[in-house]
């Protein structure tokens, strides 16, 4: 019967074309550094799932915020357990995020053909700590107010446009709900949107070039330099 039914989606989706595509198609031999991209993209889900359920009792009110998270850590059941793995999931991410970045790097997995992988992959850690940035407000505790007090005077100190991004980032010259508000709907609309578009381009890309292989040592690459 599962077998009757799986050929009769499989004739009309291609499933077994998407499975050999993704999952079944040829790597080369490689080591673990080179599965941290698919960590990434674990703990993007995970982020992303973990944060839907949080919208479920988070209020992004100056006057609600603090007790909400509050209730969330103490009266809802197994509320403890989706914002821990949310707060760690997102220090782990941009750490998992950077050292991708690195192996890429050091291996030189940006070169041709996979230059647009990279320059997705350079906005994708922008976003990425983008959404640190403005998740770190949200608790709205005296860490988090005074961390983005300080946050946004960093970019404050821009010549000529300093006072401009100020106003932007803070929705005003001070540190306010207004600043909370869209900071939340930053954390929650706007870089996700960014994440999902790109991080299928960049998937789609690793698919159609396929994965790098490990770089060659100096002997074996240019043998005639050698000698
Ligand atoms: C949300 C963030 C990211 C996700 C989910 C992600 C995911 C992935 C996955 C699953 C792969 C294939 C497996 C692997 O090579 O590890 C990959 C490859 C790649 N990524 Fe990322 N990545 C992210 C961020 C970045 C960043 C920040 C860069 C560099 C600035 C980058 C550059 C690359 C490159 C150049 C490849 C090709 C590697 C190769 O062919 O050997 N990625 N990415």
């Amino acid at each position: 019967m599962t077998a009757k039914v799986i050929t009769w989606l499989d004739e009309r989706l291609g499933l077994t074309t998407i499975y050999d595509t993704v999952l079944d198609r040829k790597v080369p031999k490689v080591n673990w550094w080179f599965t941290l991209g698919s960590a990434s993209l674990f703990l993007f889900v995970l982020q992303g799932v973990t944060g839907l359920f949080l919208t479920v009792y988070y209020v992004p009110s100056p006057d609600k915020a603090y007790d909400s998270i509050q209730y969330i850590m103490t009266g809802v059941t197994f509320g403890w357990l989706i914002r821990g793995i949310h707060h760690w999931g997102a220090t782990l991410m941009v750490i998992i995020v950077f050292v991708h970045m690195l192996r890429t790097f050091f291996m030189g997995a940006y070169k041709y053909p996979r230059e647009i992988t990279w320059v997705t992959g350079v906005i994708l850690l922008l976003a990425t700590l983008g959404m640190g940035f403005t998740g770190y407000l949200l608790p709205w505790n005296q860490r988090a107010f005074w961390a983005t007090t300080v946050g946004t005077e960093i970019p404050a100190t821009a010549p000529l446009i300093g006072d401009f991004l100020l106003r932007v980032l803070r929705g005003g010259g001070d540190l306010s709900g207004v600043t909370l508000a869209r900071f939340f709907s930053v954390h929650i609309w706007f870089l996700p949107v960014v994440l999902i578009g790109l991080v299928s381009v960049h998937m789609y890309l690793v698919v159609k070039l396929g994965i790098s292989s490990m770089p060659k040592g100096e002997e074996q690459a240019n043998p005639g330099e050698m000698d």
